[in-house]
C-alpha cells in the first residue's frame, strides 16, 4: 500500500512542476482565424525569424499559400528561404544534432505548439524576454524561466530590462487617477519589465500587433482544418433543418393510416 501511495505521489510530480512554471499572469489575446492579412504577416515573421531553428514540418508551403491567399510566385520568392519546393513540408534547415550542440536542447517543431501551449501563453512568451546576464544568451523569459532560446526579436521589440518602477494603481482593472489633480496614482513595483526606448525598430503597440499576427499564424497552423470545419458545420446544420422537415412529413404520412 505504501509503495502504491509513493508511486502515486511520484506520478503527480510532473503535474506540480508544470503548475509551478505557470505563475506569471498571461496576457490574453483574441485570435481571428478569418483575418488573412494577419496570418500572412505572421507567416512572414515565422519564416524570417523562426525557421532558422524551428520547423513546422506537418505543414506544407503549398497548403499555407492556398489557405492564406498567397500566390505560388509570391510564396516561392518571399517566404521559401530554405531552398525547399512549393509542395515541401516547412522544415528547418538546422539538423537536430547541430541544434543540440548549439543550444543544449533541440528547438521543438512548432506546427502544433498553439494546441499545446495556447494562444495566450505564446503571446506572452514572445513578449517577455528580458536581459539577464546570468543566462548563456544574456536573456531570460517570464513564462519560460531559464529558457534555452535567444531573444530573436530583440531588433524589433528593443532591449527589455527588469527592475523596479512606478506603475499606475488599478482597481478592478480600471486605472486610478487622483481626484484633485487628475494625475495617475502610482506605487513602486518591482519585477517589472521595461523596454529601453529607441532600441527596437517597432513601437510597443506595433510589436504587440506583430506578435498577435505571429500567434494567429501558429494558431492556424495547429488547426488548419478549423476554417473548413466551420463552413462544413454550417452545411450540416442546414441539411439537418431540411431533413427534419421531410422526416416530419413522412412521419405524418405513415401515422395517418395507423390511427
Ligand atoms: C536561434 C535559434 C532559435 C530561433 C531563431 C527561434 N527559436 Fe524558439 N526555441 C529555440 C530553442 C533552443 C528552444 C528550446 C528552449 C528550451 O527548451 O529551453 C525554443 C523554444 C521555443 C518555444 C517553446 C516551445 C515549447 O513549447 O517548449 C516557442 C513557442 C518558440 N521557441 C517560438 C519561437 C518563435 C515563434 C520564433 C520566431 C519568432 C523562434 N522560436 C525562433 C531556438 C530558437
Amino acid at each position: 500500500m505504501k509503495k502504491q501511495i509513493a508511486a502515486l505521489l511520484l506520478a503527480a510530480i510532473p503535474m506540480f512542476g508544470f503548475a509551478a512554471g505557470g505563475t506569471y499572469p498571461l496576457d490574453s489575446v483574441s485570435i481571428d482565424l478569418t483575418d488573412k492579412a494577419a496570418m500572412q504577416d505572421g507567416a512572414k515573421t515565422f519564416v524570417n525569424y523562426c525557421m532558422g531553428c524551428h520547423g513546422a514540418k506537418f505543414q506544407r508551403y503549398e497548403r499555407v499559400a492556398n489557405d492564406l491567399g498567397i500566390s505560388e510566385e509570391l510564396m516561392m520568392n518571399n517566404l521559401v528561404l530554405t531552398g525547399a519546393k512549393f509542395g515541401d513540408h516547412m522544415q528547418s534547415s538546422m539538423t537536430a544534432d547541430d541544434a543540440k550542440k548549439w543550444f543544449g536542447v533541440a528547438p521543438p517543431d512548432l506546427t502544433l505548439v498553439a494546441r499545446v501551449r495556447g494562444a495566450d501563453w505564446l503571446y506572452t512568451y514572445m513578449r517577455t524576454f528580458y536581459e539577464d546576464p546570468t543566462r548563456p544568451y544574456g536573456v531570460n523569459n517570464k513564462v519560460f524561466p531559464a529558457v534555452g532560446m535567444p531573444n530573436v526579436l530583440v531588433g524589433l521589440q528593443g532591449r527589455q530590462t527588469i527592475g523596479c518602477k512606478q506603475v499606475q494603481i488599478e482597481e478592478n482593472g480600471v486605472k486610478v487617477f487622483d481626484q484633485l489633480t487628475g494625475l495617475p496614482v502610482t506605487h513602486e513595483a518591482c519585477d517589472q519589465l521595461t523596454i529601453v526606448p529607441n532600441t527596437g525598430s517597432l513601437s510597443e503597440a506595433e510589436f504587440d500587433e506583430k506578435i498577435k499576427n505571429l500567434v494567429t499564424f501558429l494558431e492556424y497552423s495547429a488547426n488548419p482544418v478549423k476554417l473548413k470545419s466551420q463552413r462544413i458545420g454550417t452545411y450540416v446544420l442546414l441539411f439537418l433543418a431540411f431533413f427534419f422537415v421531410f422526416a416530419y412529413l413522412l412521419k405524418r404520412e405513415y401515422w395517418k393510416d395507423v390511427h
